[in-house]
């Protein structure tokens, strides 16, 4: 417990910043982010439940996968490598706490869930997307109405469960994916908050399967999640334009930056918002699932961003 309040201290210390230019606040954050990542990892294996939850390991799942995919396709330097694996090496221990012997259902759920990103996954290239959204579109309708519309469409939590469960246990060759699970991906229909982020994750999941280039076309991934990520930067735009701020959006606000920026939109991963998040953590230091977005933002932010 001392080590992590010291480790704890530290990471406070690192965060002192007395920054004068945009330009210099880019190069403070881009030499700070590790010390973020590491704060959250102290975080996790000191001051919450131990084994981490479903959705902590998810998190873990997800940072490591971009990490290994990052280092797949471009050679890392040398304090890149070692900042890499020390990372992997942590996770990997964090993910490895053990389970108790008596599964809850819930819990049988998150056990099925650590194979998402481990066996049959396909690494693709990574890269940071410029200007492939339409960042004009109006929002100021979309923003009027958002707090009722924000719990609206598809799927509900129980639709995407069972739809990331198919996804995990899709096998090769057979590569059968669910028809419920199909129409989730595709619909166009309207969805917003949640319904829209959870639709827009189990596309990347299912894009980065082994069995993606069965059931469609690559380019067919990226064109839907360009028209996914497309709906979400207008609730974004919106929920920025709300009167209080981001208030009680920031949690949905991070998910979506965290989702789209997966797949390398520069309009959700960006130093704008990397600094955003950081400016919430003085006074918000202890929503696990903020901590668990930012670990996979903060990660995905550190690999791409220069
Ligand atoms: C989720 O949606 C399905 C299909 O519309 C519905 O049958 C089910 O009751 C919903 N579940 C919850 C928890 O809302």
């Amino acid at each position: 417990a001392t080590l992590c309040a010291i480790s704890g201290a530290l990471s406070l210390l690192l965060q002192v910043s007395e920054s004068t230019s945009v330009a210099a606040a880019e190069e403070e954050q881009q030499q700070q982010l590790p010390q973020r990542i590491y704060g959250l990892l102290d975080k996790l294996s000191c001051g919450r439940k131990q084994p981490p939850d479903a959705s902590a390991k998810f998190a873990l799942l997800l940072a490591e996968f971009l990490i290994k995919q990052k280092m797949r396709y471009v050679p890392p330097t040398r304090y890149e490598r070692q900042l890499y694996y020390h990372l992997l090496h942590r996770m990997e221990q964090l993910k490895s706490i053990p389970n108790s012997a008596n599964l809850s259902p819930i819990e049988m759920q998150s056990k099925l869930l650590e194979n998402a990103f481990q066996r049959n996954v396909q690494l693709l290239p990574p890269s940071l997307k410029y200007g492939a959204l339409n960042a004009n579109a109006e929002y100021e309708q979309l923003a009027m109405s958002y707090e009722s519309l924000v719990n609206r469409g598809q799927p509900n939590r129980t639709q995407s469960d069972l739809c990331m469960r198919d996804i995990v246990t899709l096998s090769v060759p057979s590569c059968k994916l669910s028809l419920q699970c199909l129409s989730i991906l595709t619909s166009e229909q309207e969805a917003y908050g949640y319904q829209r982020t959870h639709q827009v994750l189990l596309l990347y999941m299912l894009q980065h399967h082994k069995c993606a280039a069965r059931l469609s076309p690559p380019r067919l991934y990226e064109e839907l999640g360009r028209l996914h990520c497309n709906e979400i930067l207008n609730e974004q735009n919106a929920i920025r334009s709300l009167a209080l701020g981001l208030g009680s959006y920031k949690d949905l606000y991070l998910e979506q930056a965290t989702i789209c920026g997966l797949f390398g939109f520069n309009e959700f991963l960006n130093w704008r918002n990397v600094m955003e998040v950081d400016s919430w953590y003085p006074d918000k230091p202890d929503e696990q699932h903020i901590d668990d977005l930012a670990l996979v933002y903060y990660t995905n932010a550190l690999l791409l961003l220069h």
